[in-house]
């Protein structure tokens, strides 16, 4: 059974009076057509996450960082999204490739469009991170599977076929969360479910707790011969509720609670689970000035 995501005990407690343990249990195909089959998500996240941040550093420079680039290198970008991460990060490496695989369409064409003209030359593969039959052995410097991870099928698969297309002395960075990052807003959210004693048998979670900084090292160890994990901390901080909301809403699905649908689940509902969302962060921002929310994020540095 799938562990839960939240590692606080209060949150676990909250969040499991509303979503049952068997619910940490979204699919790729799941986020293929209900998540990533346009780029509203990925965009307002991007958005607001560069928007908000108190890290003066942003992701994608924590990222170049890692990637230790020289200006020629061949990468690979599993679940890449639309490109906004690549586009970043492409001048590092202006010199070499980028290869971008994702399972979903829409996103894919996006980063397609995204880095259109530029002069490093790019392949754009639809498909799975753990099916990576098309690609030749060592034919990669860097590898990237950024924020993705938890919805590959067969990890064990995925990571052998990296260390198979990966050259020696390549990189591959996987990125991911702790578990209680952006507790913040789950809580929120699952104050005002509890409060309108939302029926329990309606609500998923994406399943962040099958790879996580926490337990990602154990997992990759079998595969590479050396581990390394890079941590860096942000906080988002808002104070107008407005852009949250877009953040929670848009970004977030209302914390997937929007991404499957049941007629239970109309339109008053999310209404009234938005004002009450609304009324919590506006009282936090009444009080402290900003409502935070704490991202514990980091890397895995595989060779
Ligand atoms: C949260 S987004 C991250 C996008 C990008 N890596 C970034 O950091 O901005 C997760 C991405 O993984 C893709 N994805 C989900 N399951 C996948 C799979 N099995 N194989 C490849 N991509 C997958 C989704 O379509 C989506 O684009």
């Amino acid at each position: 059974m799938q562990q839960p995501d939240f590692r606080t005990p209060a949150l676990d407690n909250l969040a499991q009076r509303v979503i049952p343990k068997e619910h940490f249990a979204f699919t790729t195909e799941t986020a293929r057509d209900r998540f990533f089959n346009d780029t509203r998500m990925l965009d307002i996240k991007q958005l607001v996450h560069n928007t908000f941040r108190t890290n003066p550093k942003s992701m994608v420079g924590h990222m170049a960082d890692n990637l230790d680039f020289t200006g020629s290198e061949d990468l690979l970008d599993l679940g890449c999204g639309n490109g906004f991460v690549l586009e970043h990060l492409r001048p590092h490496f202006a010199d070499g490739s980028i290869t971008g695989l994702d399972n979903a369409p829409a996103v894919l064409a996006a980063a397609r469009q995204r880095l259109h003209g530029t002069a490093t030359p790019c392949t754009w593969i639809e498909g799975s991170a753990d099916d990576l039959s098309m690609l030749d052995d060592n034919a990669f410097d860097r590898v990237m599977a950024n924020y993705m991870i938890h919805y590959v099928p067969d990890l064990d698969r995925c990571f052998t076929e990296v260390r198979r297309v990966m050259r020696p002395g390549g990189i591959f960075q996987l990125t991911t969360d702790r578990t209680d990052s952006m507790l913040e807003m789950y809580q929120v959210h699952f104050t005002a479910l509890q409060d309108m004693n939302a029926p329990e048998d309606l609500f998923k979670a994406t399943p962040k707790g099958r790879l996580s900084l926490e337990n990602g090292a154990t997992q990759l160890a079998p595969h590479f011969e050396h581990v390394r994990t890079v941590t860096w901390q942000d906080q988002l901080r808002f104070n107008d509720p407005a852009p949250f909301m877009r953040f929670y809403e848009v970004g977030h699905n209302h914390c997937c609670a929007s991404s499957e649908p049941d007629e239970r689940l109309d339109e008053d509902f999310l209404r009234e689970l938005r004002v009450r969302v609304r009324t919590q962060v506006q009282e936090a921002i009444d009080t402290s000035g900003y409502f935070a929310v704490t991202k514990y994020t980091g890397s895995f540095l595989c060779r």
